[in-house]
């Protein structure tokens, strides 16, 4: 039998997930060839400073990304990242029918679809499981094991950065901006934390889940998207105070109202209960959890970034594209036939932790609950604690849309009995 071709890999960029993708391709080269049933040959790194990668070999670096694309590689592995020129090489190498193994949440959440259709002109494969939640295998299983179920929701922590904060508030109470400060001084917050802190990054993670969860197209755009940087300590403290605890969410959920489905995709802090399996996620540790009406729920945990992590969800999709290649098949491709339209954040159905500093006399409770009827919402739980001139009022409602609960804050906000709205936060993760 003559030996089989090898598969030429071209690998665009070389930080700190590209090289441990070349030191995985080079220590594993004999288990790869084993399971792919070929040898998997890197061909060239682009990069822009060749001089600044002395730890990949030397006569593989080039500046010139086009002939790379060029040449006759047979697969294009992308971890540089953002949209232009990314956008445009992909195209380029799905248009000549290389496979495509890209890492770049933000050009998927933003234009998967030209690209979708770019693999399925050629018949090339688009593989991104490193784009959302790094190390853990949640695509794959949201787009071939659950494929033949109907997933409800998708709700999870997506960002290592932004967790890591979170769970610094609140073990040890601090504020917001010292959380952020001690995250950066350790290195889990960039110098510019903005794509973390202010849910860019798990926004664009959060339309490319509930894209494939719900076999439809959703884009960053029609996230809704609040980032952790208005959590106080405060915040944290009334979540505990009720065995809570607060988590930046990514949710993807299917909403059924008078028989349309639609989906509701968005990223924001939110309570949830201690008790919740989300609630065990600490540090810079993802997590998801999947809801499925035959499945039920799952929960998908591990580390979400980091070199190596991120390079072997790479290397599984390098290798699930090199097979087709070998077997002369595609995987499986996209399926947005579902069409869901994407929910405005107003018509979402939420719930509500309120946390108020009010007058303590006769009447305030039955003026603060008249403003949650007249708007339509209903209320699941309050507790009173008095206090020397004033009282504390913690509100829990039952599940109402966001622009009902907006409305009736608003208005609290501005009842001469109400002192202080101390806490406004989205309660999840418990019946409604
Ligand atoms: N910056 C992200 C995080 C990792 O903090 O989780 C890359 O998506």
């Amino acid at each position: 039998m003559p030996a089989p071709a090898p598969i030429k890999v071209a690998l665009l960029g070389c930080g700190t997930v590209g090289t441990e993708v070349v030191r995985l391709l080079t220590d594993q080269a004999p288990d790869l060839t084993a399971r792919v049933g070929a040898p998997v040959e890197l061909a060239g790194i682009a990069v822009r400073k060749p001089n600044k990668h002395r730890e990949v070999p030397a006569e593989l670096l080039t500046t010139d990304v086009d002939a790379l694309l060029e040449s006759d590689v047979d697969v294009v592995v992308e971890v540089i990242g953002g949209i232009e020129p990314v956008r445009t090489w992909l195209l380029k190498a799905l248009n000549a029918g290389k496979s495509v193994v890209t890492a770049n949440k933000a050009l998927l959440a933003e234009h998967s679809a030209e690209l979708f259709e770019a693999a399925d002109r050629s018949g090339a494969d688009l593989y991104f499981e490193a784009a959302v939640a790094g190390a853990i295998p949640l695509l794959r299983p949201l787009r071939e094991s659950l494929a033949g179920d109907r997933i409800t929701r998708v709700m999870g922590i997506v960002n290592g950065t932004t967790n890591f904060i979170l769970s610094g508030m609140d073990a040890t109470g601090a504020g917001y901006g010292e959380a952020l400060e001690e995250a950066t001084r350790l290195g889990y917050a960039e110098a510019d934390p903005t794509a973390d802190v202010d849910g860019f990054d798990a926004a664009s993670k959060a339309a490319i889940l509930a894209s494939l969860a719900f076999h439809s197209r959703v884009t960053a755009a029609e996230v809704h998207r609040e980032g952790i940087a208005s959590v106080s300590a405060a915040d944290i403290a009334a979540a505990k105070g009720l065995g809570r605890t607060v988590k930046l969410l990514a949710i993807c959920e299917r909403v059924t109202q008078g028989g349309a489905e639609s989906v509701s995709v968005r990223v924001h802090p939110a309570m949830i209960p201690r008790t919740h399996p989300l609630a065990g996620v600490h540090g810079a540790f993802n997590a998801v959890f999947v809801e499925a009406d035959a499945a039920g729920e799952m929960m998908f945990y591990g580390k979400g970034a980091g070199g190596a992590p991120t390079a072997s969800a790479v290397l599984g999709d390098l290798v699930a594209v090199a097979r087709n290649r070998v077997q002369g098949g595609r995987g499986p491709r996209e399926s947005a036939y579902a069409a869901l339209p994407a929910r405005p954040m107003g018509q979402t159905p939420t719930r509500y932790h309120i946390s108020l500093d009010v007058a303590d006399k006769p009447g305030v409770l039955s003026q603060v609950a008249a403003v949650f009827a007249e708007h339509d919402v209903s209320i699941a739980a309050v507790r009173q604690e008095g206090r020397v001139d004033d009282a504390g009022l913690v509100i829990v409602t039952h599940a109402a849309t966001d622009a009902a609960l907006r409305s009736t804050v608003d208005k609290i906000g501005g009842l001469p009995v109400v002192r202080e709205v101390v806490s406004v936060m989205r309660v999840e993760g418990e019946e409604t």
